[in-house]
């Protein structure tokens, strides 16, 4: 493969897909990185797009420096618990190291978790020990902090209940919360893995910063009718359902309720919240508005 180019690790994801569509887009060449024998059908819109599809396993460091050799970064969006946050995405830190990649952005993509208290959240506190083997590595990597996914305000949503139209919030009503859609995190991952000058450690990013409020009103233009927010307790009372939901089980899913409602806590107490933003550093990236997402979706929903 010609020099330079991204390497992208979870190519096959959500996240992952958007980030190598949005380097093609920016016309920076791209290998996803997928497991051996994945099957063809999961990665023939990328191989369609122009990407190098590169099949190789995460525990075969010698392998993985071969693919990395002549990246100019390497992005990691892997998906998962310890056995892929350190070991995997551990072993892709290795042959970056050893392929002299010059930067390496991890699958953090979350709150801002150097703010929040270890313990408070089991998933990030797997990207905040991986951050220490970073940060030992020397090599330059920038992390992403993007809040929560416009994503989870649709769909079988955590927040929105569409039949009491209620949006539920802990703690505070006003406390501002942010959110990013995929889209934009996937572009602006793009435009810091493709920006040839360093990047900073941090940078972090909010299509919306919104409070329950806003987001009942933005339902409400939207459907049409009347949301409201839905209190949910205090964020001391949430934790303790949380400790409690824990010893009924979960620990081996990557997403268990309990999980989601610790990311709930981190944002409604404020502990995670992203400040200050990094959205202008690369100005020609236009953001989804809270609203405009919303209701694409839902034109999206009436096509179908
Ligand atoms: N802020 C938010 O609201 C929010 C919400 C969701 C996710 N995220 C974050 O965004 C990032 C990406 O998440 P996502 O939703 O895109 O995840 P996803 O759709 O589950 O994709 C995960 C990717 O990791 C790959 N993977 C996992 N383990 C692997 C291994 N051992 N070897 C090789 N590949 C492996 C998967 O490959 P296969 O397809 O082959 O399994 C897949 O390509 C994560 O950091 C996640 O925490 C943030």
């Amino acid at each position: 493969m010609t020099s330079p180019f991204v390497a992208v690790a979870g190519a096959t994801g959500g996240l992952g897909q958007l980030i190598a569509m949005a380097l093609i887009k920016r016309g920076v060449a791209v290998k996803a990185l997928v497991r051996p024998n994945t099957d063809p059908s999961r990665t023939e819109k990328l191989r369609r797009a122009g990407a190098t599809i590169a099949p190789v396993d995460l525990s075969a460091v010698p392998a993985l420096t071969n693919e990395l050799t002549g990246a100019m970064c390497v992005v990691s969006s892997l998906q998962g618990l310890r056995d892929v946050i350190h070991t995997a995405q551990g072993n892709l830190l290795k042959a970056a190291v050893a392929a002299k990649v010059p930067k390496f952005i991890p699958s953090d993509f979350s709150l801002d978790f150097t703010k929040t208290k270890p313990g408070s959240n089991r998933n990030l506190d797997l990207r905040r020990e991986f951050h220490a083997e970073l940060k030992k590595s020397g090599i330059a990597w920038t992390s992403i902090l993007n809040g929560g996914f416009l994503e989870l305000l649709v769909g079988d949503s955590p927040m929105v209940n569409h039949k009491s139209r209620k949006v539920a919030y802990i703690g505070q009503e006003s406390q501002l919360l942010d959110f990013t859609s995929m889209g934009d995190t996937a572009a602006y991952t793009a435009a810091v893995a493709a920006d040839p000058k360093p990047t900073p450690n941090f940078l972090r990013i909010a299509s919306a910063t919104v409070s329950a409020r806003d987001i009942a009103n933005a339902e409400s233009n939207v459907e049409g009718a009347q949301y409201k927010p839905g209190w949910m307790g205090p964020v001391w009372f949430i934790e303790i359902v949380i400790r409690v939901m824990r010893l009924f089980g979960g620990e081996k899913e990557v997403f268990p309720i309990w999980q989601g409602m610790q990311y709930m806590t981190n944002m409604a107490s404020g502990a995670g919240k992203l400040k200050p933003l990094d959205n202008d550093r690369y100005p020609e990236l236009v953001w989804t508005t809270m609203e405009e997402f919303l209701r694409e979706h839902k034109n999206h929903l009436s096509k179908k």
